[in-house]
């Protein structure tokens, strides 16, 4: 995707053929500012700060990490620690152990002569895998987008409302549940998206809106606590998010808020869709409630809130009363019941066993 002109994926490798670039999504939306990462221990610590977020971009820039970590020992202890270091960074997104998984599969048994190369070519494959696989969930989810206008009258926006950042910035490229909407855009179906703030670490409001506003596609943001009330006041024609982890019943692990949000869109009636590629899926989970890892973050996250000063300065403020301590639990999750459906890479399907296994036969577990 583009920024002011420029076309960016949200990891690579520099020119220099071995360090690794992301954008530091701690900056946005004020500045752009490009890390380059040359060891393992700086890949863990942009994961685990969130200079990277979103599951499909962690696993991705772990693998790289991976990478980073053979080019200096190419020893078999040398890619056992990258891994256990990194796959301890963030516990909730699945796609983190699935992307260090296949780097482990594929390098363990070649010789270390062999690992530097193949690794960054297996890292390579995997960000390349990302951004098609993206891009075809942007396919599969269109028609729904595409439904709807043709139901309201001509030129009426689809109200689409989506929480915390799923777009580009949270994958390699194109976004799960944003891939839609700006393909959507870009075949001229009217369209205008509620960008949920999504406290605490405003990724609705600091990413989403970033990102939709350098794509020109029309966003509005609103307070995480709206949603309900745009609901009941038919503003919103369908929720579309991204997702963490979707446990093989079809349970859907997201930013904290998301369950909220599915209560409302059940109590109102409307749709609400989970767009996902197949590295979130966790076959070996089968109830998300009771299964998934929900990652707690650091009281700060809550009491504090960063931004920019009018003269220009990043600057964080305490916005809690002195001395009371603060929660975060860092996500939440959906039950199947109130998923309409899953957009996969591989087309839609029911939130449930049998909808999963009916778009991905070969999977075991
Ligand atoms: O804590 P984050 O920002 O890494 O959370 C991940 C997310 O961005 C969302 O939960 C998202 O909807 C799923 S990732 C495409």
């Amino acid at each position: 995707m583009k920024i002011d002109g420029k076309p960016y994926r949200s990891v690579w490798v520099d020119e220099d053929g071995w360090s690794v670039r992301i954008i530091d999504q701690t900056k946005l939306p004020w500045e752009l500012d490009i890390l380059r990462l040359t060891d393992a221990e700086a890949t863990a610590h942009a994961i685990r700060s969130m200079q990277v977020r979103g599951a499909p971009l962690i696993g991705a820039v772990a693998a790289y990490g991976v990478a980073l970590a053979l080019r200096a020992d190419a020893s078999t202890a040398s890619l056992d620690r990258a891994v256990a270091m990194l796959g301890e960074t963030r516990p909730t997104a699945i796609n983190l152990r699935w992307a260090l998984d296949r780097m482990r599969a594929r390098l363990h048994n070649l010789p270390a002569a062999d690992r530097v190369a193949a690794a960054y070519a297996e890292a390579l494959a995997i960000a390349d895998n990302d951004a098609e696989t993206c891009r075809r969930i942007g396919q599969h989810g269109l028609p729904l987008l595409r439904e709807i206008a043709a139901r309201k009258p001509a030129g009426a926006p689809v109200n689409v409302l989506t929480h915390c950042n799923a777009g580009w910035l949270a994958t390699v490229d194109y976004g799960t549940a944003l891939s839609p909407m700006y393909q959507a855009h870009d075949e001229g179906v009217p369209l205008h998206v509620w960008v949920d703030e999504t406290r605490p670490r405003n990724q609705g409001a600091a990413l989403t809106a970033f990102e939709l506003g350098k794509h020109g596609v029309p966003h509005t943001v609103v307070a995480d606590n709206a949603g309900g009330h745009l609901m009941q006041h038919a503003e919103v024609d369908i929720v579309i998010v991204g997702t963490d982890r979707v446990t093989r019943h079809g349970d859907v692990a997201n930013k904290i808020g998301t369950y909220l949000k599915a209560l409302a869109a059940r109590d109102n009636g409307i749709p609400f869709w989970v767009a996902l590629p197949h590295s979130t899926i966790d076959w070996q989970v089968a109830d998300g409630v009771a299964e998934i890892p929900i990652e707690e973050r650091a009281g700060a996250e809550v009491t504090d809130l960063t931004g920019r000063t009018a003269d220009g300065r990043i600057e964080t403020i305490r916005v809690v009363a002195e001395g009371s301590p603060a929660a975060n639990p860092a996500f939440d999750v959906t039950p199947a019941r109130l998923v309409t459906g899953l957009i996969t890479e591989r087309g839609r399907c029911d939130a449930s066993e049998a909808g999963l296994r009916g778009l991905y036969p070969e999977a075991s577990g």
